[in-house]
């Protein structure tokens, strides 16, 4: 695939994500000489800066980049800045004629990409303020929208983006940000499950007993309180991440790996998720926490409610789980579970397909800890790992559980590239498939609006439980009867 020239242009490049994320990743892509020939970035945001101060607030220098001075230089150069002031419309021509300066001056050919990663709310005001500078017309160069997350807060709200955004942008113009999608191992459950023939053939109800993907961060909530207490965990990680790492799991194969063979598929898996609607299942079948002040290592560490910019009665959850089925031929009766937590005893994501025993035992002294598990190590220690049955040395047919453990970093020094390096190469390219579509989003939202509807109105109890354990002993119950959580490094 070719990197055509252009010209990157990224709004709330004040902010975090810029200076953290993004900009590092270019210049990895810099570093890796996937950037085209000819190619630039302006920094947008409401505050003034000289391109030099905004070079400088990105900061790459303290990056710990072994480069040379000029080397790093050279990549600083392509860097500019762009201040919107408060009145939107004569800002919006100034930037528009700055844009056409820098097109011009480096090459960019009119195609540019316009990176949103600024408040929701600005998603819609943006996307027409670039419509009525022409800036989505893309008779003379292509025009690509990529929008950060939340996409929504529920799925009105989603569903009334998408047709604003639609308004100015065309749906293939629209690359909507889901990091998860960006990581390797997320996309290699693809290579896992179609590059394979030992694992596809077991993918079904007739043998998985069910599957388990856990999502936990040590950290708390840090300092994106404001965000997060209007947020929760069910927004902010099950809706986007985990529910696309579902689509992933559920999936049918597609034709071929075309970006729209697999996001139908990916879409189709969304829509046959199991509504729960009704009161009784969603208190059987989903539990929510928080976290309370501890002490980790000898230190005390605040409880959420204790957190910056956080409402000290918040009921906002930081531990969400639920149990769910998935209403088609393949997965029949199969229980999912899936839990994501702040403030867990480590930083972890996994997915674990639990088979089911063999039909007949004919080693007495087997049992369902020692069943088939295929573990697939999102982060950290990215890699696979199948859990078997082994006969132990000696008299008898004692079994014990063998591993066989595929390691990502055994391939040596391949660079694994970032999330975020990746997702931006692919739109630089113009290929969605990591890219969630309007509908995909819209599915994945109304799966979860029911279950935030019954939390809102305060009827499940939120539990709470101390930094740095599995959550609330509750959510046991929950897969009771299946096993257990299995809690990576425990
Ligand atoms: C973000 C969430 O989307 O993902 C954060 O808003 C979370 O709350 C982060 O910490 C987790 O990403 P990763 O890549 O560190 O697992």
């Amino acid at each position: 695939r070719t990197t055509e020239n252009q010209l990157l242009v990224i709004f709330g490049a004040s902010g975090d994500l810029t200076a953290r994320k993004l900009v590092p990743a270019l210049y990895k892509l810099y570093q890796e000489k996937h950037l085209p020939e000819h190619f630039a970035v302006l920094g947008v945001a409401r505050s003034f800066m000289t391109d030099e101060q905004f070079r400088k607030r990105v900061a790459l220098e303290s990056k710990h980049i072994k480069d040379s001075d000029e080397f790093i230089a050279q990549f600083s150069e392509k860097l500019f800045y762009q201040d919107l002031g408060d009145s939107y419309d004569v800002s919006y021509m100034e930037l528009n004629e700055r844009l056409q300066d820098l097109n011009t001056a480096y090459q960019t050919d009119n195609n540019f990409i316009f990176y949103l990663s600024t408040p929701p709310s600005l998603f819609e005001p943006i996307a027409k303020n670039l419509t009525a500078q022409g800036l989505n017309d893309e008779r003379e160069g292509w025009k690509r929208l990529i929008i950060e997350k939340p996409f929504g807060y529920s799925l009105d709200t989603a569903q009334s983006l998408n047709n604003d955004l639609h308004r100015y942008f065309k749906e293939k113009q629209i690359y909507r940000i889901d990091h998860y999608l960006g990581k390797e191992t997320v996309q290699n459950i693809l290579v896992t499950r179609f590059a394979n023939s030992i694992f596809e053939p077991l993918w079904n109800r007739s043998y998985i007993h069910h599957v388990e993907i856990t999502n936990a961060e040590s950290d708390g909530v840090e300092s994106r309180g404001g965000y997060y207490d209007k947020s929760g965990a069910l927004r902010d990680m099950f809706q986007s991440h985990l529910l696309q790492l579902v689509a992933l799991i559920v999936m049918e194969p597609p034709l071929s790996a075309d970006p729209e063979e697999i996001r139908n598929e990916k879409l189709k898996a969304l829509k046959s998720l199991r509504l729960m609607t009704d009161p009784e299942v969603l208190e059987q079948n989903t539990i929510r926490g928080q976290y309370l002040a501890s002490e980790i290592d000898g230190e005390r560490v605040n409880g959420y409610r204790e957190e910056e910019d956080v409402d000290p009665d918040s009921t906002t959850e930081t531990y969400a789980a639920v149990k769910f089925y998935v209403d088609n031929w393949r997965w029949a009766d199969v229980p999912f579970y899936v839990r994501t937590a702040k403030r867990m005893p480590t930083k972890v994501t996994e997915v674990v397909i639990h088979f089911k025993s063999p039909h007949h035992q004919i080693f007495k002294n087997s049992n369902i800890n020692k069943d088939n598990k295929l573990v697939i190590r999102i982060q950290p220690d990215e890699g696979i790992l199948v859990k078997f049955g082994v006969k132990v040395p000696g008299q008898g047919f004692k079994v014990e559980r063998g591993n066989l453990d595929f390691y990502y970093s055994s391939l040596g020094d391949t660079h694994i590239m970032e999330a975020y390096e990746r997702l931006l190469l692919d739109a630089m390219q113009g290929d969605a498939t990591l890219y969630a579509r309007a509908d995909e989003v819209e599915a994945a939202w109304r799966f979860t609006d029911p279950i935030l509807e019954y939390w809102k109105e305060g009827n499940a109890r939120i539990y709470g439980y101390s930094a740095g354990v599995w959550g609330p002993e509750h959510a046991d119950e929950l897969i009771e009867g299946k096993g257990q959580w299995r809690n990576p490094g425990a």
